[in-house]
């Protein structure tokens, strides 16, 4: 998605091409590209829809878990940390684990490859989704205690005993 806006300051107009979803006024722009999702095309597929019982689908799933209570955290988590353990998407098990990315991609690059799956791998409307920041990840992690794979299996079990393992 390709936004382009047009910003006035003091009389002069500049003009900013940007690749992602614009914030709210005093909040950073966000810009991601494909690059930022490089990574994690290598198992959930450039469009993400991941290969059944191997690496789950992300599509449209991301950003589902991202409006659920305490799915950013999860989100953040386990891109960071990894995520390991029996899950079940879409009906489908799942038994694998997903390394953490902590440390190839820095933290301002996790989001993006967040706000990457968000707003480029999602069908339905997304605008009521607030884009990852630096801070958000940066926040996360360090509130993150054991920063290995059980992080994100803890945190997703609580997340389906409060809102069910229905998500799209
Ligand atoms: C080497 C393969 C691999 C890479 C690279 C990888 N993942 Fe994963 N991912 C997995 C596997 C396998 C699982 C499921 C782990 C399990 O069974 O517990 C998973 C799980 C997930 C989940 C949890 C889905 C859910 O329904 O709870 C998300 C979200 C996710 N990955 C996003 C990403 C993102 C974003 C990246 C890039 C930064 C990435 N992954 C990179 C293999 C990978």
């Amino acid at each position: 998605m390709k936004i382009i806006v047009t910003v006035l300051v003091g009389g002069m107009i500049a003009l900013f091409v940007v690749v992602g979803r614009l914030s709210l006024a005093d909040e950073p722009t966000i810009e991601y590209a494909a690059d930022d999702y490089v990574i994690c095309s290598a198992c959930h597929l450039p469009d993400g829809v991941g290969i059944p019982g191997v690496f789950p689908p992300i599509r449209n799933r991301v950003s589902s878990i991202a409006k659920i209570e305490g799915g950013r955290a999860y989100l953040i988590t386990a891109i960071s940390f990894g995520l390991m353990g029996n899950i079940e998407v879409a009906g489908m098990p799942y038994f694998g684990v997903m390394a953490g990315n902590s440390g190839m991609l820095s933290s301002n690059q996790i989001a993006n490859a967040l706000n990457y799956a968000v707003f480029e791998l999602s069908d339905g409307d997304v605008t009521d989704v607030l884009p990852f920041t630096n801070a958000d990840v940066i926040r996360v992690q360090s509130e993150t205690l054991t920063k290995g794979p059980g992080a994100a299996a803890e945190l997703r079990k609580k997340i389906v005993e409060a809102a069910g393992d229905q998500w799209p």
